[in-house]
């Protein structure tokens, strides 16, 4: 007999409530001083009260009938993806799309190259996609579900693309080209010049995911560090990704896939009229969508402007600078490579780092964890960046009482999200 069951008869309001705080209660919550993990993408209470509150008001809003509808909603979208334009190096030419998160904009971007790729570029055999190794796998998904061929490719040493490996894997079949701004595992961003330029020679749509960069390194870079160019200034760079549910620290459910030219927009459009309730057409792969996150992403944007973000990014790259300098003080660990932005990797060459990460885990640390190489992976935000003194201390005692012989229990714990 089935074990599934529909609730029978109704429970108030408040005990409905009452249940479901307490089963929220049952988890450790989403950011802390302890969670250094992608779940967490805090920008300060004031900024998540603004977001919770700007949220509420467009909840249930379906931005799917904003044109027919909503024409605030129209407007709110607008001024979104011109400040997102703006903030990365667009041209007036440029256009964009708001969409339900970063995998909706890779998936999009994939297809919109994709069906560009028939009309300028038509290939005799599978179009071929070239991904570097560290890249998000929503691109290997987006060609999973279009059946194209994804060409990933190992990284150079210093945990970025390797573009002369990316150049000789170009064939008449190859559509689409990959950078990332930065990567998810490393923090690294990808020397996303070459690989415009590369782009450029051969003819192929050049996509830059910056989802965790797009918000922070144009503002790391007007705070005076030194920053790779990534952006739409690039020549040759056609479509960027940027995720405002991450560093933007709107809720979740909204990010952007910006183009540098408006045109190529029409690309990612489907439009179908063969059923009874006339022409349904979407620029991107979801259809009804909560207004919820797009109308945070605006409150947020325009409240913090570009002064409340700088202040945010200063934070954090102190922050990094504290994490990094006192990773290289603690004998046998290293930070992977040079991180350019809040996700530092760190690794080792004669400890077992996912060993120590487990006994820090124990306790009450919450990090991820690489597999290539093994590494600790952390995430910087507004709620653990003034604890990383406590990190580093509570890391140096697990340090010493596993070399004492104390180990954690065995456990898998290198999956990205689960
Ligand atoms: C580099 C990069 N791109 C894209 C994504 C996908 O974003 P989302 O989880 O919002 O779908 C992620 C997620 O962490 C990412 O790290």
């Amino acid at each position: 007999m089935s074990t599934n069951q529909f609730p029978l008869s109704g429970t108030p309001q408040h005990l409905v409530l009452a249940q479901l705080q307490e089963l929220r209660n049952s988890d450790a919550g989403w950011y802390g001083p302890k969670m250094f993990i992608g779940g967490s993408y805090f920008g300060g209470e004031n900024v998540l009260e603004l977001s919770n509150n700007a949220s509420r008001l467009y909840q249930n809003y379906n931005a799917l009938y904003a044109g027919k509808m909503f024409p605030s909603l129209v407007a709110i979208e607008k001024k979104v993806i011109s400040s997102c334009l703006d903030l990365l190096g667009a041209s007036s030419n440029g256009g964009g799309s708001l969409t339900t998160g970063g995998t909706e904009s890779l998936l999009l971007a994939v297809m919109a190259a994709r069906n560009w790729a028939k009309v300028k570029r038509p290939t005799s055999n599978k179009p071929e996609i070239l991904i570097p190794e560290a890249a998000h796998p929503g691109f290997d998904k987006a060609a999973h579900l279009m059946d194209l061929k994804p060409v990933r490719l190992s990284q150079s040493p210093e945990y970025r693309a390797d573009t002369t490996q990316l150049e000789n894997a170009v064939t008449p079949n190859t559509i689409m080209i990959i950078g990332s701004a930065p990567s998810y595992p490393y923090g690294i961003t990808d020397p996303i010049c070459k690989i415009a330029d590369i782009a450029q020679r051969h003819q192929l749509w050049c996509h830059v995911d910056a989802c965790h960069g797009g918000f922070i390194l144009p503002f790391a870079r007007q705070l005076g560090r030194t920053v790779p160019e990534f952006d739409f200034s690039v020549a040759g760079v056609t479509s960027i990704s940027v995720d405002i549910h991450k560093l933007g620290y709107a809720n979740k459910g909204v990010s952007a896939l910006l183009v540098a030219n408006s045109e190529l927009q029409e690309y990612q459009r489907y439009s179908f009229t063969n059923w009874p309730a006339g022409l349904y057409t979407t620029m991107g792969i979801s259809g009804s969508r909560s207004a919820g996150g797009l109308s945070s992403a605006w409150a947020v944007i325009n409240h913090l402007g570009t002064a409340g973000y700088q202040e945010i990014v200063s934070e954090i790259l102190q922050a990094r600078d504290q994490l990094i300098a006192g990773i290289e003080t603690i004998k046998g660990l290293f930070v992977i490579g040079n991180p350019d932005s809040y996700l530092v990797a760190i690794g080792s060459d004669d400890l077992d780092v996912l060993g120590i990460d487990n006994m820090m885990s124990d306790k009450g640390w919450v990090t991820s964890q690489l597999h290539k190489p093994p590494a600790i992976h952390l995430f910087l935000d507004r709620a653990n960046a003034m604890n990383i003194e406590n990190y580093l201390n509570e890391l140096i005692e697990v340090i010493t009482a596993y070399r004492a012989g104390e180990r954690a229990a065995e456990r898998d714990s290198t999956a990205y999200a689960r």
